[in-house]
């Protein structure tokens, strides 16, 4: 991802090594690191480098991440980004991920399934388990990346400076997160529930523990219209690795469990606050929603 799709990294003191730091200040410091994962080097399960099977053998063992709600039009979602290899305790992790998702039978059980579900590392240096916010009624569904800095404090996703970008957009089309009617409201969650530290870019085995929430997410709130947010949440919704600046306006069918749903990928707000002229696009692409909405 080449801008920030969330907030903007954290502000420090200026030049702390030039002076004698206080203890707020060295406190603030350590914090600082821990939310950049400086603590993550090393893993909190040990690897035996030396039996590590062949690239192409766990190449093999990485076939069952593609999700299986996709249908056969799509391409693996994570083609693009996995890597050859995922060690075994997030081969096993992904299987507990699937069996959790799998099991919830409405949106709150999934939210209980992911607040305990401990096999995503993002987990233990976010504050929050950011799930939705929204009308779990509405039609439209936007999907962005994962949360920023403001949602995690506040457990709500966009609510930063993007949210409130994209809640002027949406309004625009006469669509509100606080609308108690279906055809006037949005539904809102990401590819990630947790916030990465210092907002790095998500890893694809990260993004692969969490596509079973996502996509189960999406199979009990039942969209009609699902709106992807920015370059990670289009390939990962399309399956495909062609950026955001070719899909955008793009509307795509995706199969998820029994139902195929039309996918609108659109700018992530973040970007259009920094390039304000693409603005254009974002506007173009909210008629051509407004347009499917009321075709529905
Ligand atoms: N960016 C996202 O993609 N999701 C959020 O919840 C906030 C910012």
């Amino acid at each position: 991802m080449n801008y920030s799709a969330r907030d903007d990294p954290e502000s420090m003191n200026s030049n702390p090594d030039k002076r004698d730091l206080s203890g707020q200040e060295a406190a603030a410091l350590l914090a600082w690191y821990v939310s950049s994962g400086a603590d993550e080097a090393v893993g909190e399960v040990p690897v035996n480098r030396f039996e590590l099977p062949s690239q192409s053998a766990r190449a093999a063992s990485v076939a069952p991440v593609v999700p299986a709600a996709f249908g056969a039009r799509q391409t693996p979602p994570l083609a693009s980004t996995q890597p050859a290899a995922l060690p075994d305790h997030t081969i096993d992790a992904l299987a507990t991920a699937r069996e959790l998702a799998g099991a919830a039978t409405t949106l709150e059980e999934l939210r209980a399934a992911i607040e305990s579900f401990e096999g995503c590392g993002l987990k233990s240096t976010a504050h929050s388990t950011v799930f939705c916010d929204g009308n779990p009624t509405a039609r439209v569904m936007l999907v962005g990346e994962a949360p920023g800095k403001d949602e995690d404090r506040l457990g709500r996703p966009f609510v930063g400076p993007a949210g409130q970008l994209l809640d002027r957009m949406f309004a625009a089309i006469d669509l509100k997160r606080t609308d108690e009617d279906p055809a006037k409201s949005i539904y809102i969650a990401n590819i990630l529930p947790w916030r990465p530290p210092g907002n790095r870019d998500p890893s694809a085995e990260e993004i692969a523990l969490c596509l079973p929430f996502l996509l189960r997410h999406i199979e009990l709130q039942k969209p009609q219209i699902i709106v992807a947010l920015g370059g990670v949440s289009s390939k990962q919704l399309l399956g495909t690795s062609t950026g955001i600046m070719k899909t955008r306006g793009r509307w795509a069918d995706i199969s998820i469990g029994e139902r195929t749903i039309p996918v609108l990928p659109m700018f992530h707000p973040a970007y259009l606050l920094r390039q304000s002229a693409q603005k254009r696009y974002a506007w173009a692409d909210l008629q051509s929603l407004r347009a499917r909405i009321e075709a529905l």
